[in-house]
């Protein structure tokens, strides 16, 4: 019996095998939930259908394009979800974006533009999105929302700039949406991930540093992988978890406890 049996989740922020969405896509296909997926713009359907494909039951797995800043395209996913599924059971935010210029230098010289967007894309999508899935998580009974964050929200970590001010926004979001959505039985947290290579971790200057850091001196003395994050998404979808909300879960081998490091 899978953990996530009987459940219906829709994944968004898959762009490439190595996406942290990816990693979760296939931990929740091995718990036993069925799967939809949401890309950003049609260039990376490609990709996601030759990944999809690879999965047991693809045939039955809705994959639709929307772009997080356009709310038509959200309401276009929920849309074709209800048609579908007529309920949802989980919703993965795994979405980020910032001017590549913005993710080095130093921090004063952040751009309004720079920084709205990387709120609007990286953030308030997190509330848009689960807005419009509220009313498919009703016809479930409750629900589980997932987003991913990154320890640059309390601890300043060079070149993050524009992006940590978003994961701090992110994170209160958390904390909000579960206030105002507990009475509903919807759950929402977010993990927070230690550094993975993947595409939006390569607009981060310094994220091959980060790695060689976590290995010589996180508490477990090794970087995380796409499976344990995926795992940890695992219990956070699935009702083992059903007193936690509103958290911000580390799954970053323990580097959040240590101080400065030598
Ligand atoms: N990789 C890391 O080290 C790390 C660590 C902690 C947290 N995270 C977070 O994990 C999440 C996933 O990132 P990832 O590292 O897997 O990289 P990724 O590049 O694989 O995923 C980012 C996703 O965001 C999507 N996206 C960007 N703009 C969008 C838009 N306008 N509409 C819809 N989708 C859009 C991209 O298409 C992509 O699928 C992000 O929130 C990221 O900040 C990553």
């Amino acid at each position: 019996m899978g953990l996530l049996d009987g459940k219906k989740a829709v994944i968004f922020g898959v762009a490439n095998k190595r996406s942290i969405a990816w990693g979760i896509a296939t931990a929740f296909q091995r718990e036993g939930a069925t799967l939809a997926f949401s890309y950003a713009i049609e260039r990376l359907r490609p990709n996601v259908e030759e990944l999809v494909a690879t999965l047991p039951g693809r045939e039955h797995m809705p994959l639709i394009q929307a772009d997080v800043t356009k709310p038509e395209e959200i309401d276009g996913v929920f849309a074709e979800l209800d048609k579908r599924w007529g309920k949802l059971d989980i919703l993965v935010h795994s979405i980020a974006f910032a001017p590549i210029e913005e993710l080095k230098g130093s921090f004063t010289s952040i751009s309004r533009s720079g920084l709205l967007s990387a709120i609007d894309i990286s953030a308030y999508s997190l509330v848009s999105l689960t807005r419009a899935a509220v009313p498919l998580f009703e016809k479930a009974g409750g629900g589980s929302v997932l987003s991913l964050t990154f320890n640059a929200a309390e601890r300043v970590v060079p070149s993050y700039n524009v992006m940590a001010i978003a994961k701090a926004a992110l994170e209160s979001e958390t904390r909000y949406l579960a206030a105002d959505l507990g009475a509903k039985n919807i759950r929402v947290n977010t993990i927070s991930a230690g550094p993975l290579k993947t595409l939006a971790a390569s607009a981060v200057k310094g994220i091959s540093a980060a790695r060689d850091l976590w290995e010589a001196k996180s508490p477990l003395r090794r970087n995380v992988t796409q499976d344990e994050i995926g795992n940890v998404a695992v219990f956070l979808a699935s009702d083992w978890s059903r007193s936690i909300t509103g958290a911000t879960i580390f799954a970053d081998n323990g580097m959040n406890i240590m101080g400065t490091m030598e």
